[in-house]
């Protein structure tokens, strides 16, 4: 089961969704996405640099999920969209030529979201992505995903998040992503039991 900050544990093993300290648990959350998303010891290390900056970001926040024994099983951040920010610049255009690129503006953008294999399928991605955008300012939210039909864009689908963008290509990633966005709040459960 998944609890929220201010209900009731049910479980022992219950997972919890809370705020984060992702710069003092970047390894911790670089580990899950490396055995969720698959990361080389160089990725991780180029990953590490990145998340920092992007944590400094003002408005950027972090949400973990975490066993009883506060162990990180997954975890969320993402921050205000500013169309200067590197991501931003690269999608621009894609969306442009599908006349969405209003969308980067008063957006809240989804940066990573990533959940241990051995948790996932729980409502744990849900409850983490529904949870952090809940408590946006922004009135709607935009990700980026590899463009293919992966449990991610089921997800992402499932919440209301619309295809903005595809085969969107980043310089660093040999696959097509798809730019998608949604309007806030998230359209679905805000609490998933597994
Ligand atoms: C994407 C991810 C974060 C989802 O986390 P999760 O905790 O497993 O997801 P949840 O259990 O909260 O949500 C499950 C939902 O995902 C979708 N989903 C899950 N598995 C799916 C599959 N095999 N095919 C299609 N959709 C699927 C469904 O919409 C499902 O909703 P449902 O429970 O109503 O059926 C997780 O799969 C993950 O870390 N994947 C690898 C890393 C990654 O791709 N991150 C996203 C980068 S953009």
């Amino acid at each position: 089961m998944l609890r929220f900050p201010g209900s009731e544990p049910r479980t022992p093993d219950d997972i919890v969704v809370g705020p984060l300290d992702l710069a003092a648990r970047v390894d911790e959350a670089l580990a899950v996405q490396a055995h969720a998303f698959g990361l080389s010891d160089e990725e991780i290390e180029v990953r590490r640099h990145i998340v920092l900056r992007h944590i400094a970001v003002p408005g950027a926040r972090a949400l973990g999920a975490t066993t009883p024994e506060n162990r990180l099983v997954g975890f969320v951040y993402g921050m205000p969209n500013d169309r200067v920010h590197w991501w931003s610049t690269v999608v621009q255009p894609y969306l442009r030529r599908e006349h969405n690129d209003g969308w980067l503006d008063d957006s809240f953008v989804i940066t990573e979201l990533h959940v241990r294999p051995g948790y996932q399928n729980r409502g744990v991605g849900r409850g983490l992505i529904t949870t952090i955008t809940d408590t946006a300012r922004e009135p709607q939210s935009i990700l980026s995903a590899i463009d293919t039909d992966s449990p991610a864009r089921g997800l992402y689908r499932s919440l209301g998040y619309t295809d903005l963008a595809r085969k969107v290509l980043f310089p660093s990633a040999p696959m097509p992503y798809a730019v998608m966005g949604a309007p806030l709040p998230l359209r679905g459960p805000r609490q998933v039991e597994a």
